[in-house]
């Protein structure tokens, strides 16, 4: 570990590529973020750039192959297929509405089992990253070149998904795998928003990890290891922050009752944002770290008072064989 010192303050100002990608509102959430949180919120961290690393590492380590068979999302929708399908028995067709899309890869066989049942009427493909849309749109089409694809970015922290999107009056499932739900900032904002979308045929579908996240055995594995070692590149990178100035740091917070991933400065450090008429400064001192990875994972009684304050229903669920994933089936209560 370098050795901390405060006597000289390095000034950092991002790349034009890091503003290329963040609109006004988001670039102020980022300066919020980091002003009252020292966060870089998460979600950020897929678009430009952030689109590959995300796809590299589902690619490398999580995509079933020869020698890594199977994977414990694919496994635990592909368990839970019958009960889904069999909700809409009486349906004729049904949306699916992907949110957090990512590459689409995990919802390849659902669709391909709901395409051969006739019961697909079309896929619609939701994520803050317009980059892993595109990545999304040409995996889909070249799967299912019949089936009807639409894409459009949304922020599901910060909004519902909106009617017009849909245009017609049939059932929906909303899936959000990934474990992303335990990446979120606002977990009851995404569940209320979650609920806002929904009609009383329709089901959220999504998975998290379980467990008590305070129990954590120090060991870095899946994202916390690979995603968060790319995204802290990323992010040094882009805000022009000196590798020999920081050091990634994984442990336990307390506060979100999560694991993160923290960037930690050894020198006193300005931040420099100057864009489109935003020109702020975030003083960062000596020690202190910046949040850029987190993920919280749900005790299952937990979960369920989080969804009753949204207003949804865990209807059923299913656990892996290890019992450290959950799927999640809700309606609106
Ligand atoms: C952990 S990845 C999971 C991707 C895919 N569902 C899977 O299971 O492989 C999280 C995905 O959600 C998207 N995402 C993260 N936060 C989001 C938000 N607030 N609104 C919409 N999409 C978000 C990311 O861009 C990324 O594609």
């Amino acid at each position: 570990m370098a050795q901390i010192s405060s006597s000289i303050i390095h000034i950092a100002k991002p790349v034009p590529q890091f503003y290329s990608v963040f609109c006004q509102s988001e670039l102020l959430e980022i300066i919020q973020a980091l002003e009252l949180r020292k966060e870089i919120p998460l979600k950020y961290s897929y678009k430009g750039r952030g689109a590959k690393i995300w796809d590299d590492f589902y690619l490398k380590f999580i995509i079933p192959t020869w020698y890594r068979r199977s994977n414990v999302e694919i496994d635990l929708l592909n368990q839970s297929f019958d009960y889904i399908n069999g909700n809409f028995e009486h349906s004729k067709k049904i949306n699916v509405i992907d949110v957090g899309a990512g590459n689409s890869y995990p919802v390849k066989q659902f669709i391909h089992k709901l395409n051969q049942l006739g019961k697909l009427n079309k896929y619609l493909a939701l994520d803050i990253s317009e980059e892993l849309l595109h990545l999304s749109k040409n995996n889909f089409k070249k799967w299912f070149p019949l089936v009807e694809f639409i894409s459009n970015p949304i922020d599901i922290e910060n909004n519902s998904i909106p009617q017009s999107w849909l245009n017609d009056d049939i059932s929906k499932i909303i899936l959000h795998l990934g474990v992303t739900i335990g990446n979120h900032l606002n977990r009851d904002r995404v569940f209320k928003n979650f609920r806002e979308s929904m009609g009383n045929n329709d089901l959220l579908v999504f998975t998290n990890e379980i467990g008590s996240n305070s129990q954590w055995d120090g060991k870095v594995r899946g994202g916390c290891n690979y995603h968060a070692q790319q995204i802290y590149g990323w992010v040094k990178n882009n805000i022009g922050i000196r590798s020999e100035d920081c050091e990634l740091v994984r442990k336990y917070d307390l506060a979100t009752d999560s694991v993160v991933a923290n960037i930690r400065f050894f020198h006193d450090y300005t931040i420099n944002f100057s864009w489109m008429g935003i020109d702020k400064n975030i003083q960062i001192s000596a020690g202190e770290e910046i949040t850029i990875w987190r993920h919280h994972k749900h005790e299952l009684s937990e979960l369920i008072q989080e969804l009753k304050a949204a207003e949804l229903e865990l209807i059923h669920y299913n656990v892996n064989k290890y019992s450290s994933h959950v799927i999640a089936i809700c309606k609106v209560a």
